[in-house]
């Protein structure tokens, strides 16, 4: 599980991947991965996920069901290309304004560029900047979105503070991850797809087999689904519940400011 440790030089360290690193180490070595994948992300999120991905966001929208009313104001962090932001202003008939934030340009650049062609642009702002550290005031949203994106933040405990810090009271966190695999069979052929199946899969597509065994990894050490619903509590949010889909394969969990 992601956890937070003192060195024995008493900095602090996180996972990447496998890899224990520095706190201060990893951002950069996240940021090369999706550097490096961004303009065929969206096509490996397919044939990674077989296609899972878009039902589990799909999913996720329907469950946090933006009013269809001006006004309202999402905020979907490390939304990378777009995906969530998409689905939540379609979801709304184009009244929610939402904001996409991601460290990330080229994850970004390529969100743009969808949002252009699907003729989003007036209804989503794009973002550049760290889920450590929002570049908002206090109470600014009525939604915060983060669809697997958490567990690439170094310092996550940071990021909900700052969900919680960004919502107006009555506002709604939500995070889909992947999670820990609740069913006996399914999680062998899981282990088997994810380790043998998705790095080969990876290099053929993009030539690199490495970013994708990072992500991998890096689901094998994000926290189950109890252990981050009391991450959440502990940031401050209420009313804190999950749902599994895919077995828990993925998780979606909700919070709210109250
Ligand atoms: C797996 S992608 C998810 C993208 C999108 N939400 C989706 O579901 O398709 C993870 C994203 O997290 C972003 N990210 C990583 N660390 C971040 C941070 N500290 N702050 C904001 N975004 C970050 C990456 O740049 C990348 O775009």
């Amino acid at each position: 599980m992601t956890e937070q440790r003192t060195t024995a030089a008493g900095g602090m360290e996180t996972s990447f991947g496998f890899r224990n690193v520095d706190n201060g180490e990893k951002q950069p070595l996240v940021d090369a991965v999706f550097h490096r994948v961004a303009e065929r992300y969206d096509l490996m999120n397919d044939l990674m996920s077989g296609g899972l991905h878009r039902v589990w966001k799909n999913a996720m929208v329907a469950a946090l069901n933006p009013p269809k009313r001006p006004g309202w104001a999402a905020l979907d962090v490390a939304g990378g290309t777009g995906d969530v932001a998409f689905r939540i202003v379609e979801a709304s008939d184009s009244n929610a304004a939402v904001t996409v934030l991601d460290i990330n340009g080229s994850m970004l650049g390529v969100g743009r560029e969808r949002a252009r062609k699907r003729g989003l642009e007036g209804r989503i702002d794009f973002v550049e900047a760290n889920a450590e550290e929002l570049p908002f005031p206090d109470e600014s949203f009525d939604a915060y979105t983060i669809a697997f994106g958490i567990r690439n933040v170094p310092r996550i405990d940071r990021a909900l503070e700052e969900a919680n810090r960004v919502l107006k009271v009555g506002g709604r966190f939500m995070c889909l991850e992947f999670s820990e695999v609740e069913m006996p069979f399914l999680d062998k052929a899981y282990e088997t797809w994810s380790f043998k199946a998705i790095p080969p899969i990876g290099k053929a597509v993009t030539g690199e087999a490495e970013p994708y065994a990072y992500l991998v990894e890096s689901i094998r050490k994000f926290p189950d689904q109890k252990n981050f619903a009391d991450m959440i509590r502990r940031a401050g949010f209420e009313r804190v519940t999950w749902r599994n889909y895919s077995g828990g394969i993925a998780a979606l969990h909700s919070g709210w400011k109250l």
